[in-house]
């Protein structure tokens, strides 16, 4: 049974947080002076086992969920997700696994993702010049590393790629060419997004942000670009294609063209809250649902409940009054 929200928008998509940790501290996601030897996680007993997130995914496909991302923090920093991946691929009715990671963990894991099941991935990869994305990671994680577990991707043929870019004004800018000229004839499709007043830590400015417009721009005064029509109702990213045949882009204008009238998206935290919006400032709890004998019936009644009474349209309306809510970290509530 389909189900739709208060704006007529279909639940197709679950975003699942694993794990509220990671081995990064990106300046604009999970600062240091916030994210400190003192910051409180998530306890080990908080976080749904694979068990609970296969239930709660399972009642979303039964409800016209078909696309499930694993994210985080960061994802691998769970460990065997292979074994949730598995889980999740045998859920009838599913047709779509994927992954966004930062690329950091051992190449050997790239094989056991990918034999367990998981089809795409996307890896993010905010700059290729050393010092700009050690200064953004703020761990002093070298590029190629990244690269390099790009390359064991392709390889073991989990396929396409995609990269993740995120753009802040002032900060890696001068990055959007090198970028979009060592992916391109890869097979690989790199996407910028623009940088997101999400969570209330990351000091966001809407000045900081570099419009998709002016990325397409500058790519375009070099590498000429052409539109490509969307593959699904409710894409995320602005399509393009290099003119040349090279290869293809995505734009992710979340600021500047908010797509919220086509968002089908859900998200699960790590800790079994289910969010409706990724500037939500709630969630609504299913873990003590999971916890204390609730029925699959039960389980599904919960979600549909939430999704039908969902109006979130947050990156439409926002203003300087939605700019003071108490947002929720990406970190946690998962990208
Ligand atoms: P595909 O499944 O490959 O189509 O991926 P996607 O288009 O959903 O892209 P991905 O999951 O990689 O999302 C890319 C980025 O877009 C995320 O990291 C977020 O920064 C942003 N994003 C994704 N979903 C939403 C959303 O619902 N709202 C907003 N405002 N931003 C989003
Ligand atoms: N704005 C835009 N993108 C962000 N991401 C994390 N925080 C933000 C933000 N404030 C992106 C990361 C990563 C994905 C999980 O989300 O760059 O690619
Ligand atoms: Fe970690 Fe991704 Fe956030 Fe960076 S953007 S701190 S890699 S979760
Ligand atoms: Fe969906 Fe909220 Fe993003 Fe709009 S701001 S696209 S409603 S998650």
């Amino acid at each position: 049974m389909n189900i739709t929200d208060t704006l007529g928008r279909p639940l197709t998509d679950l975003r699942i947080s694993v794990t509220d940790r990671c081995n990064f501290r990106c300046t604009y996601c999970m600062p240091k002076k916030i994210f400190g030897h003192n910051h409180q996680f998530l306890p080990k007993d908080d976080l749904l086992t694979f068990e609970e997130i296969e239930r709660v995914t399972r009642s979303m496909v039964g409800l016209g969920v078909q696309k499930v991302r694993l994210t985080g923090g960061e994802p691998l920093v769970r460990r065997e997700i292979e074994k949730l991946i598995g889980m999740l691929a045998k859920i009838p009715g599913l047709k779509d696994i994927a992954m966004t990671t930062n690329g950091t963990f051992s190449l050997e894991k790239v094989q056991a993702l990918k034999d367990a099941g998981l089809e795409r991935i996307t890896v993010s990869l905010d700059a290729l010049d050393d010092a700009v994305f050690k200064a953004l990671n703020d761990v002093d994680f070298p590029v190629q590393n990244v690269l390099d577990w790009i390359d064991a991707c392709d390889q073991a043929g989990v396929a396409p790629i995609k990269i993740n870019m995120m753009v802040k004004r002032g900060v890696n800018e001068d990055d959007i060419l090198p970028m979009a000229r060592y992916f391109r004839g890869k097979g690989h499709i790199l996407r910028l997004i623009e940088f997101m007043d999400v969570g209330r830590t990351n000091g966001w400015r809407l000045d900081d942000v570099v419009s998709s417009a002016e990325i397409v721009e500058k790519i375009n005064a070099e590498l000429p670009l052409e539109v490509v029509k969307s593959s699904y109702r409710g894409e995320v990213a602005n399509r393009y294609r290099y003119v040349d045949g090279s290869g293809e882009i995505g734009v992710i204008a979340s600021v500047t063209q908010p797509f919220c009238g086509d968002c089908t998206r859900a998200r699960l935290s790590a800790n079994g809250q289910i969010y409706t919006c990724l500037f939500a400032v709630q969630g609504h709890d299913l873990r003590a649902l999971l916890r204390d004998g609730g029925t699959q019936d039960e389980l599904i009644e919960a979600i549909s409940s939430v999704w039908r009474q969902r109006a979130d349209r947050y990156s439409e309306i926002r203003s300087s009054q939605t700019a003071d809510l108490p947002k929720i970290e990406m970190s946690y509530i998962g990208g």
